[in-house]
């Protein structure tokens, strides 16, 4: 049994000022008319020879009622786990883990994030049966993208050995968010890849992951699940013991260690993926991301350009109008305006840090 765990609980500071503290870029409708996250959930319709349950979406309670009703347009159910507070993703996973275990017996998980791009569907879903197979076997599983940038953002996964199953590897290092400088050896190397976020594993391999690596994480997320409570489809983890739980990401506090302590920590694989994988981290993602016109233009809403190139303009409430301008991203909506150049659209950060100080 697959069991799809998607973890929505980002805020995507970086896609201010359509992404907001309350209706946060996974719930946004950015490449079509489904949302990252309808996406996300879709991207496995038509999976074959694979016993598929409906999936866990781990959340933060304040998206609740916005999640319900994306997944009701799809007519799909789901477990919708939700968090008083973001402690980033390890948390999240184990809590996912100990709720599965609940209702399967020892299930794999397949850990999606919610802010994804993937075009091609049928070499996902077949590199699905491929870590299908490794995770039933007790590694954990990560997939692997060619890297074309020093991306600081990205973790970084050195892979090792051949595996028995084709085009399928042991992981020789993996590093989280290395420096630039680092960035740049590993692409130079040659043999690395940058980490896709997506994991493959079974629930009770998580859960003895993470148990070596950050036991008190488990037995936090233990304590606030167990003393949880249900309420419709919603599974509100308790709020005093989680408060307890320390935060920490998949990456840092078990991927990591996994070459560091091979002889502790169950098998890593790594899956080379190449299937139209992006993650839209920031506005010149989602602008490379989209269809343009012969200009290099992405326009929605009510814009006109003239003489303009490789702009990405937004508009939600007014008319806009650019002459001239290239390489600029502009977003309007009804109480804010963004113009930034393509180049610093990561930055996007620092504004919404400023606007956090002075709410
Ligand atoms: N439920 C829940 N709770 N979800 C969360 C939380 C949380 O506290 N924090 C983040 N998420 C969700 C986000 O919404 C996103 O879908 C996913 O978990 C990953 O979190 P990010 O914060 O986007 O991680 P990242 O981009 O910095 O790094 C990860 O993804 C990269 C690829 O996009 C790492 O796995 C990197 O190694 C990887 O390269
Ligand atoms: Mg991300």
């Amino acid at each position: 049994t697959l069991i799809p765990v998607i973890l929505s609980g980002g805020s995507g500071t970086r896609l201010w000022p359509l992404s907001r503290q309350q209706y946060p870029k996974q719930l946004l409708p950015l490449v079509n008319r489904y949302s990252l996250l309808q996406e996300t959930v879709r991207r496995l319709d038509g999976l074959e020879d694979i016993a598929v349950q409906s999936s866990i979406i781990v959340s933060n309670e304040e998206y609740r009622f916005v999640i319900a009703e994306q997944l009701r347009v799809l007519g799909k159910i789901g477990k919708i786990i939700l968090e008083p507070y973001g402690r980033n993703t390890a948390p999240a996973l184990t809590i996912a883990a100990l709720a599965a275990m609940q209702d399967s017996d020892d299930p794999v998980l397949l850990v999606m994030p919610s802010d994804h791009v993937i075009t091609d569907i049928s070499v996902f879903q077949a590199i699905i049966h491929k870590g299908m197979t490794l995770a039933e076997s007790g590694m954990l599983v990560t997939f692997g993208i060619t890297p074309n940038a020093p991306e600081t953002g990205y973790g970084y996964i050195q892979y090792g050995t051949a595996l028995h199953e084709p085009g399928t590897f042991r992981i020789a290092r993996f590093v989280e968010k290395p420096d630039l400088a680092t960035a740049q050896n590993y692409l130079e190397e040659g043999s690395y890849l940058w980490n896709s976020g997506m994991f493959m594993m079974r629930a009770s391999i998580w859960l003895t992951a993470i148990d070596t690596c950050r036991r008190d994480i488990l037995e936090a997320c233990r304590a606030a699940w167990q003393s949880g409570s249900i309420d419709g489809d919603f599974y509100r983890i308790d709020k005093t013991a989680f408060a307890a739980c320390p935060s920490d990401s998949i990456d840092y506090a078990v991927m990591e260690t996994l070459s560091a302590r091979p002889d502790m920590l169950p098998p890593g694989a790594i899956i080379p993926l190449s299937a139209g994988w992006s993650d839209i981290g920031a506005w010149d993602a989602l602008w490379r991301t989209l269809q343009k016109d012969e200009s290099g233009n992405v326009v929605r809403g009510d814009v006109l350009l003239h003489a303009c190139h490789d702009t990405l303009a937004f508009s939600e409430h007014r008319l806009v109008a650019c002459i001239g301008v290239e390489n600029v991203v502009i977003v309007e909506t009804s109480d804010a305006v963004l113009v930034a150049h393509q180049d610093k659209t990561q930055e996007v950060k620092h504004i919404v840090d400023i606007l956090k100080q002075r709410n």
